[in-house]
């Protein structure tokens, strides 16, 4: 491939831009792991994660993907047979459910259309029907990545109260952490999943699971096999700064760092921030006429949104025209989204200016790429963006 001048414009949803700060973070030296400086960096490092996920509790950090996060959160709380109620919300809500198939969990899957989020009166009929309590978990992708649209865990945390069920709640936050409010122990989540690539504004290779005392209670029983993913080993040793096996060393300097820039700017703004920049490039879809995956307003997703190509047309077509003339990747269509959609990712760290980058590159490869569209949407966002 020939060298693209410019800084490349990755707007998927995840991996994010990695801000310098943290890529300078992440550069220096590895340090024995079991030495006095390693510790402090530990400590340091879960602390900060504590006050992201908005915890007073327990949080393991595993060196891997999110989808290690999943499978530690099921392994370490269920046994086989386990039932377990999961819905269809799109991609990841599917592989996660496969995860706990592969398990010989007994998964109640909610079928979807993957244009909407958990509706949580289903969740409240379906666990009032459960009278002898035979569901062990209710697991919930807050924010689908597929499709940009993000379920209501607090209205679901009441519904699961109203019917007094004792499930644990299982709620995957990996696009949403650190970009859309997640109150851990407030809306009373018993295993949160997330990982780093995105909003933490980290390269991926660190998983990480909160635990609440009654999830820890339930590890306590379960029978499912683990080894690498058991919290115990790692709930002895975290405490004093240390791991069962080698941590990922780098990426814990990158995350003591991520984590202090996201409070240096204030939570509250960080999430207003990431709204603002989701409804202009809500504002710039309408204005090119084309259509949003996430049919209900109230679930929109502050970190993605998700484009519906016009009949006809390849969203992967569309994708690699923007990427050959302008150096930006978009998100594609997953599963039976593919070459329907194209996602645009406004999480992490990002601004005005670099959205109004994106959009500019997306008018312009709509253009190019003859699809029916309207122009307009970069003037319209840029409009929103420049209101006082
Ligand atoms: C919502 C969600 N859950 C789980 C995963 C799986 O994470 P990973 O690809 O890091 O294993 C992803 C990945 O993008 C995701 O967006």
């Amino acid at each position: 491939m020939p060298h693209s001048s410019g800084r490349h414009f990755l707007q998927i949803p995840g991996p994010t831009n990695v801000p310098d700060r943290v890529l300078r973070a992440l550069g220096q030296p590895t340090i024995d792991h079991r030495g006095p400086e390693f510790a402090r960096l530990a400590c340091e490092a879960i602390e900060g994660l504590k006050i992201i996920l908005k915890t007073s509790g327990t949080v393991v950090i595993y060196p891997s993907s999110g989808t290690g996060a999943w499978e530690a959160a099921l392994v370490n709380t269920l046994s086989p047979g386990d039932k377990i109620l999961m819905f269809e919300t799109g991609h990841f809500a599917t592989l996660w459910r496969n995860v706990a198939v592969r398990f010989g969990l007994e998964v109640d899957f909610i079928p979807g259309d993957w244009r909407h989020g958990v509706d949580p009166a289903i969740v409240e009929a379906r666990l009032s029907e459960d009278k002898n309590h035979s569901i062990k978990a209710v697991a919930v992708v807050h924010n689908e990545t597929s499709t940009g649209v993000t379920s209501r865990v607090a209205e679901i945390r009441k519904a699961i109260d109203r019917v007094r069920h004792p499930a644990l709640f299982m709620v995957d936050t990996i696009s949403s952490l650190a970009s859309i409010d997640f109150h851990h122990d407030e809306w009373g989540v018993d295993v949160t999943v997330g990982c780093s690539q995105k909003g933490l504004m980290l390269p991926p290779g660190l998983g990480l699971n909160a635990v609440s005392d009654k999830a820890l209670a339930a590890s306590k029983s379960a029978k499912l096999p683990k080894s690498y993913w058991d919290w115990e080993a790692m709930i002895s040793l975290n405490p004093s700064g240390f791991f069962p096996y080698t941590p990922a060393t780098n990426l814990l300097y990158g995350l003591r760092e991520s984590t202090q820039m996201l409070l240096e700017e204030g939570l509250d703004h960080v999430f207003a921030r990431h709204n603002r920049l989701a409804e202009a490039t809500r504002r710039a879809v309408t204005a090119w006429e084309l259509e949003l995956l996430c049919l209900n307003p109230e679930e929109y997703s502050s970190s993605l949104t998700a484009v519906l190509m016009p009949q006809g047309c390849d969203a992967d077509e569309f994708r690699k025209l923007v990427l050959q003339k302008f150096n930006m990747s978009l998100g594609n269509g997953l599963g039976k989204l593919k070459g329907k959609v194209f996602r645009i990712g406004h999480l992490g760290d990002f601004n005005e200016l670099m959205l109004a980058g994106t959009l500019s590159g997306i008018e312009m490869g709509l253009a190019l790429a003859k699809i029916p569209f309207s122009k307009g949407g970069v003037t319209e966002a840029l409009d929103y963006l420049s209101s006082p």
